[in-house]
């Protein structure tokens, strides 16, 4: 199946408590900006990871209380605290995945674009030091905006020639699970079997659903598909409007977070059937950055779908196309600044 759910194999082969207690795997998972409100419920959902034997907690301020927190939580992972850039190396040594939901959210008003200036430098100096201490660890890019933070981390470690285009990802999950969500609700659909891939990269109009890709194959009206599309795209506003100030998605994203990280965790421990969506270096368009679905593996992004692109909707194609001039600047964007850098 190439449906992906946050649901570890292991738990739900082995519903015998006693084998949730034992590690079934030992990955070693470092999550920066994790006493922020996306890193705390973050950490906690890879606590409950049977694959994970360590996980490491990073942030600038306030981590030594959510690592002792989540210490106590009788599941096999060893949870370690790091605060401040003084510690950042010994967090990262031997890591196998690294998670980066560092940086500011969104409030009212704000468009992702408008993180710019805070969170590409964030973004520049951790994945800086991720070159430095794992190359070979998977990166999760979850800070925003994520169409310039990934070729940000690209550049960076382009520069520190150690570049693994396979093992670099932009953490488009949230869109997936939220199209996932809506799409059952609108069409009465059993949740647990639908999947919508969600195409093109991760703010506005740049999120394409594809919705005439969704599985089990349903059929949509018009009024249906712009409507669930716009939804889609502004799903996140959504909820930094109803938050009012309060900060942007963090539990939603968790969750679609902590999916990501199974499924990778899963691919490195050797399961042959991991398919994400994920905002990657790409070839499938002429865009150099590009989510889409694609198979992940021991080492990374194993291969791509290029039929997801195929055999789009004329509703899809139109906004493939539209959306290419927004993406390509924001790549471009973060390309500069990260070339600025040198
Ligand atoms: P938050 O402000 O609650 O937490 C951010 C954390 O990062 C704080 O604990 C802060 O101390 C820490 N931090 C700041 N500078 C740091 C540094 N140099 N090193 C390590 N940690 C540092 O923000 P929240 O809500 O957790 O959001 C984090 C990021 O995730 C934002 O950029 C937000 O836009 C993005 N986001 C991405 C989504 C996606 O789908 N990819 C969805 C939702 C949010």
């Amino acid at each position: 199946a190439l449906r992906a759910t946050f649901a570890p194999k292991a738990v739900k082969e082995n519903q015998n408590r006693n084998h949730i207690l034992q590690p079934q795997a030992s990955y070693k998972v470092a999550l920066l900006g994790a006493a922020g409100g996306i890193g705390q419920p973050l950490a906690l959902l890879i606590k409950m990871s049977p694959l994970v034997s360590d996980l490491h907690l990073y942030d600038i301020a306030n981590v030594k209380g959510v690592a002792a927190d989540i210490s106590h939580c009788n599941t096999p992972s060893k949870v370690a605290d790091f605060t401040g850039a003084a510690e950042l190396a010994n967090c990262l040594k031997g890591v196998d995945v690294v998670v980066i939901p560092a940086g500011v959210p969104r409030k009212p008003g704000m468009t992702r674009d408008d993180l710019f200036n805070i969170n590409a430098g964030i973004v520049r100096d951790l994945v800086s030091a991720v070159a430095d201490n794992c190359p070979g660890a998977f990166i999760h890019i979850i800070s925003n905006p994520v169409n310039s933070t990934v070729p940000i981390a690209a550049e960076i470690l382009k520069q520190k020639g150690v570049y693994d285009p396979k093992k670099l990802f932009g953490v488009s999950t949230l869109d997936v699970v939220r199209a996932n969500t809506f799409v059952a609700q609108r069409k009465n659909l059993r949740l647990i079997d639908v999947d919508v891939p969600v195409v093109g990269g991760h703010a506005g109009i740049t999120i394409l659903p594809l919705l005439s890709k969704t599985k089990p194959s349903a059929s949509f009206t018009d009024e249906e598909i712009e409507e669930l599309t716009v939804r889609i795209q502004n799903a996140g506003t959504e909820v930094v409007e109803a938050k009012a100030g309060a900060g942007s998605a963090t539990l939603s994203m968790a969750y679609a977070a902590a999916r990501f990280v199974e499924s990778s965790l899963r691919a490195l421990d050797g399961d042959a059937d991991v398919y994400e969506c994920s905002y990657v270096q790409s070839d499938l368009t002429d865009l150099p950055f590009f989510a889409s679905r694609v198979k992940i593996g021991r080492k990374g992004v194993e291969a791509f779908i290029p039929t997801d692109l195929q055999g789009l909707s004329e509703y899809e194609q139109k906004a493939l196309e539209a959306l290419k001039p927004e993406l390509k600047a924001s790549i471009e964007k973060g390309v500069a600044f990260a070339q600025k850098q040198t």
